[in-house]
């Protein structure tokens, strides 16, 4: 059984935050030439696409989620050159091109805020009278107050940071702005867009305080998911699909619930939504079970993540606060199985094919993530996640910029035994396992079902079937007692006999009956 679906719908794609995955200019930050020179690299791993962070011209507020220039690459990062030579390389090796797109908020050094400042078209963005204090209680994403005062005493909104002023969805020209910047973007052969903060955009009506216990995701939320929103996909559905070849939107979205999440898949709307539920998850059997259950009943093009540059990265995650560190990495492979077996698509985060895991111990004075700045330090911020790529070597910068260049974040000694050079040609390395994980991918593709059937398991474990595979994981702590097979396809450990271990996931074949 092989039927034509869309690429998207099961593709493996690569998160590349691109400050920190390869530096060619030597400046100590990644840019597109250090990206274009490792594409080989990604194509070896096996992944099908690329996502890559934005690169637009910005003054790096917020890593470049705080856009000057829509249509322009920062000189940073390389020039518009630079992008389409990387777009056309990246073609040529069969790797699709996804772009980081920000439509809730710019710069404010972008030149519509700026003429903002000086009073000239001002519903551009969510300016207010106030008086001493804010128009209201919201509070920003990074810490502090949602409003920030300009010099002649009005208020401008801001989710994130003072530096990211939050634009009027309810101006059409802001409309008919972001349908010019997609189609600039499609004109240069990107395959689709992931769409940064969907679910914001639109702001009730008379901007109301958010109820006492907070302004978190739920539906009625003055702040968030609001229904209007739904209107912006449906336009730039149409321009999607007015290009040929499969071009797609993924959105960032936060909700509360797997029903509220697939309100942004629906048919006219974007292709996918990540699925942040698996992020948030413990290490649990019964929690993953939930996550997936939930997920596949209520979206049909379901996408699965483990890690992004928002996140503690899930090695640290599955292996914090125990005694034995390597049991966050034995984790991470086994979950990588349960999602790469699942149905839809998975994304990856650059470095997890290496095993990284969060540096938690980066200098305050090295931090950049204005939200450790703006909540004073009592918050460490997403730096940690964000440390650059260790290629080669056995010392700082490891291959990540030429020899002799300090890279932006500073990397840990201990990252010598984990780079790419070290664990290339070793099948027992965790880069060696997911490149051998994604070769069984995709052999295994187009022949198997979009749904699962759950086998009976013990409560920590889970036990599931797509035809012929078996995926088994363990999240207990006894040994579990696998199915009957013919024998095992990969194991994120060495499996023997009948039983897999704690901590461990496998895929079995399975033929038929
Ligand atoms: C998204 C991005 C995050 C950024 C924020 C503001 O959540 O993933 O990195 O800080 O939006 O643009």
């Amino acid at each position: 059984m092989h039927m034509e679906i869309p690429w998207w719908r099961d593709a493996v794609v690569y998160e590349i935050y691109v400050r920190s995955f390869a530096d060619a200019s030597g400046d100590g930050v990644g840019d597109l030439p250090g990206i274009r020179q490792r594409l080989p690299y990604l194509a070896e791993l096996g992944v099908d696409a690329i996502w890559l962070t934005p690169f637009y011209r910005s003054p790096m507020a917020d890593g470049g989620y705080d856009v000057a220039d829509y249509r322009d690459v920062d000189p940073l990062f390389g020039t518009l050159s630079d992008f389409d030579e990387l777009v056309s390389e990246a073609h040529r090796l069969g790797l699709r091109v996804i772009v980081d797109i920000v439509p809730n908020h710019s710069s404010s050094a972008h030149e519509w805020f700026q003429a903002a400042l000086r009073g000239e078209g001002r519903d551009r963005y969510i300016f207010r009278d106030g008086g001493e204090s804010p128009p209201n209680n919201w509070q920003s994403t990074f810490s502090g107050p949602a409003w920030s005062k300009t010099p002649d005493g009005q208020w401008y909104l801001h989710l994130f940071a003072p530096e990211q002023p939050d634009f009027n969805w309810r101006n059409p020209e802001v409309h008919s702005e972001f349908l010019d910047v997609l189609r600039f973007w499609l004109d240069r052969g990107v395959d689709g867009f992931r769409i940064d903060v969907a679910m914001g955009l639109y702001k009730a009506e008379g901007l109301p305080d958010t109820p006492p216990e907070g302004q978190a995701f739920k539906a009625e939320s003055p702040i968030w998911g609001r229904p209007e929103v739904h209107e912006v996909y449906r336009d730039w559905r149409k321009v999607l699909d007015s290009y040929a070849g499969e071009r797609m939107a993924i959105g960032e979205v936060w909700t509360d619930s797997a029903e509220d999440l697939a309100l942004y898949v629906r048919p006219d709307e974007l292709h996918q939504s990540f699925n942040f539920a698996w992020l948030e998850a413990p290490w649990s059997g019964p929690a993953f079970k939930k996550i997936i259950d939930d997920t596949l009943a209520a979206v049909t093009a379901p996408t699965w993540v483990l890690s992004n540059h928002d996140v503690v990265r899930h090695v640290t995650r599955y292996g914090d606060g125990l005694a034995n560190s390597t049991t966050g990495l034995a984790r991470a492979r086994a979950a990588l199985l349960a999602m790469l077996a699942l149905p839809g698509s998975a994304y990856l985060y650059q470095g997890e094919e290496l095993g990284l895991p969060e540096v938690k111990d980066l200098p305050p004075e090295a931090r950049q993530d204005p939200i450790f700045a703006r909540s004073k330090g009592e918050l460490a911020g997403r730096d940690g996640c964000r440390v650059p790529i260790p290629w080669s070597g056995v010392a700082e910068p490891y291959g990540f910029s030429p020899e002799g260049t300090r890279p932006w974040l500073p990397q840990p000694v201990e990252w010598a035994a984990l780079s790419a050079e070290r664990q290339s040609n070793d099948p027992g390395s965790t880069l060696g396992f997911y490149q051998e994980a994604l070769r069984v991918r995709r052999e295994l593709r187009g022949t198997l079902p979009d749904e699962i059937t759950w086998l009976d398991a013990p409560e920590e474990a889970l036990i599931f079937s797509r035809g012929p595979l078996t995926c088994v994981i363990n999240c207990g702590s006894e040994p579990v007692r696998l199915p009957p097979h013919e024998r095992v396809l990969i194991g994120s450990a060495p499996v023997e006999g009948h039983l897999l271990l704690p901590d461990t996931a496998v895929w079995l074949h399975t033929p038929e009956a």
